[in-house]
């Protein structure tokens, strides 16, 4: 796993000495007194490279002086932060972002001088090293050296090569360092989701997966595996029946953080359900060989659980949460599922399986009905890269959001929108069963051509008994072969970790902390 950069803070300092030194420039006001100091000391070589390169402190324009002479700092860089009134935490995860991608790879340390900025929150700071650690990600671990030297972009850290450490000034001083650790759980939490989305299926098989599951029990976790005797003897016969052309088991894992100080039991976890897909051909609808590469990354959903109960148990969140994910491989072979087989789930509700592409919600319905029996949900999340059709509505910036309950879905679209993992919500609606109702089962698993990310929302949402809360994110767009950005290089971006880290967070944790 790549380690993450050090950060320290310490108060403001007339002149800190780290080689690299980072300043921030508001537009439309003079350059802040710790820059004018600087451009004092080197004779106006500042104010110079400033008029000469026609730098305007735009959002996330840089200038870099090198060498000025009369400064500790050898790289000198002035970040424009346009109006600073209005920057939200996501925009300073941004800036911490651009910085990080501006450094050379032989970096060692870097100083960030919070001074001289008016209508600064603390959250700056914080956020800042936030975007700074997204961005310090790498998966190299398949790169042999003389590749890993020729190929590597100057922003990316070679693996083995620890990350430059980043020291904050401020007028808060070391008083951050205590928020500091619940940033540095997410980053944790986010860095193994990505690479769990970014190992490739021959690696990350459903054993492997659960071997790496188990071992987050060193970080508090109490895990459960049920293997594939128990699950038969459940009747999680949908799960069953999409790893059944696999040579590969299935598996089921519960992750369990019982972090709620004076909680009784019957108040409920919060229970996450993710989709472990680790490799989707489709089965014998196998799918057409473009792309199929990608569906190593079918197993977003659950890496994005896994991630998401690292972090709650790493920063001892006080919450009581389960993670429940279906570790599986969806195979054609001579004992793979049929188009037209009919399954029972294990809520005994029949499934004809009439395409076995659709093997998501088959995984999603038996994990549901495992969580409604066994886990005491107080409200249910169920995060799935389950259709292609999400991605024609609302590409790579939004997850789908569908929910049977108001209020939970706009829990979660505000720590979607502040933890700048973004959902959109999208309707469900009894109308659209007519498209699911079986022929010669109880419901199908897939609908016509149309509204194919509402119609298998609307098949989870059968598995989903009356009166439980329940949100559903479709995450095919968000997870995986995702766009680079200031904050995310990465493959697999570890979508769903910080928005349900926040979720806890802000609405189901007692006493209510801070991020
Ligand atoms: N894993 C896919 C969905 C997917 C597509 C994820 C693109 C990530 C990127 C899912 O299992 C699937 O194959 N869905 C089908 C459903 C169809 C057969 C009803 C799809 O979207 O085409
Ligand atoms: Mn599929
Ligand atoms: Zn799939």
């Amino acid at each position: 796993m790549t380690e993450l950069p050090a950060v320290s803070f310490a108060s403001l300092q007339p002149e800190p000495k780290s080689p690299t030194a980072v300043y921030f420039v508001t537009e439309g006001e003079e350059l802040p007194p710790p820059i004018k100091r600087l451009d004092k000391a080197s004779a106006g070589a500042v104010s110079r490279a400033i008029e000469v390169a026609g730098f305007k402190p735009k959002r996330k324009n840089l200038l870099e002086i090198l060498a000025p002479h009369g400064i500790k700092a050898a790289r000198l860089l002035l970040v424009g932060i346009g109006d600073a009134k209005t920057l939200t935490h996501r925009d300073w995860m941004d800036l911490g972002g651009v910085v990080r991608g501006k450094l050379p790879k032989k970096t060692t340390e870097v100083d960030v001088v919070f001074a001289g900025v008016d209508h600064l929150p603390e959250e700056a700071p914080l956020g800042f090293a936030a975007g700074f650690g997204l961005r310090s990600y790498t998966f190299k671990k398949y790169k042999s050296k003389a590749a890993k030297s020729a190929d590597g972009g100057e922003e990316e850290q070679d693996e083995g090569r620890a990350p430059p450490k980043l020291s904050i000034f401020s007028c808060w001083g070391d008083k951050l360092a205590a928020k500091l650790q619940h940033t540095e759980a997410a980053l944790s939490g986010v860095y193994l989701a990505r690479d769990l989305v970014n190992e490739p299926a021959n690696i990350l098989t459903p054993p492997e997966f659960t071997a790496r599951l188990r071992a987050l029990e060193a970080l508090g976790l109490t895990v459960e595996v049920l293997d594939e005797p128990k699950l038969k003897s459940l009747g999680m016969n949908a799960l069953l029946a999409v790893g059944q052309g696999s040579a590969q088991p299935t598996s089921v894992v519960v992750l369990r953080w019982n972090g709620a100080v004076g909680r009784s039991a019957g108040d409920g976890n919060i229970v996450f359900v993710g989709k472990g897909v680790c490799f989707d051909s489709g089965g014998i609808s196998i799918k057409p060989s473009p792309g199929m590469e990608d569906m190593k990354g079918d197993m977003g959903g659950a890496a994005a659980v896994a991630g998401a109960m690292a972090t709650l148990a790493l920063r001892k969140a006080p919450v009581n949460a389960v993670g429940i994910v279906g570790l599986v491989e969806n195979m054609p072979s001579g004992t793979a599922t049929r188009p037209g087989d009919i399954v029972t789930s294990a809520s005994g509700q029949t499934i004809e399986i009439l395409n076995t592409d659709a093997e998501g919600r088959l995984v999603l319905a038996d994990l549901l009905w495992y969580a409604q029996e066994h886990l005491e949900p107080k409200l249910l999340i169920t995060l799935a890269t389950l259709t292609g059709a999400i991605l024609v509505a609302l590409g790579k910036e939004y997850a789908g959001l569908f929910s049977n309950d108001d209020k939970l879905a706009s829990e979660i679209v505000e720590a979607g929108a502040e933890s700048g993992e973004l959902a959109w919500r999208m309707p469900l609606s009894k109308k659209y069963n007519k498209m699911i109702d079986g022929k010669f089962a109880d419901i199908k698993n897939i609908g016509a051509r149309d509204a194919g990310s509402i119609t298998a929302a609307q098949f989870v949402q059968r598995f989903v008994k009356n009166g439980t809360p329940w949100a559903h994110l479709d995450i095919a767009g968000t997870a995986m072969a995702s766009p680079s950005t200031d904050i995310n290089p990465s493959w697999g971006s570890g979508y769903g970790v910080r928005l349900l880290d926040r979720f806890s967070a802000k609405f189901h944790e007692t006493p209510a902390t801070e991020s």
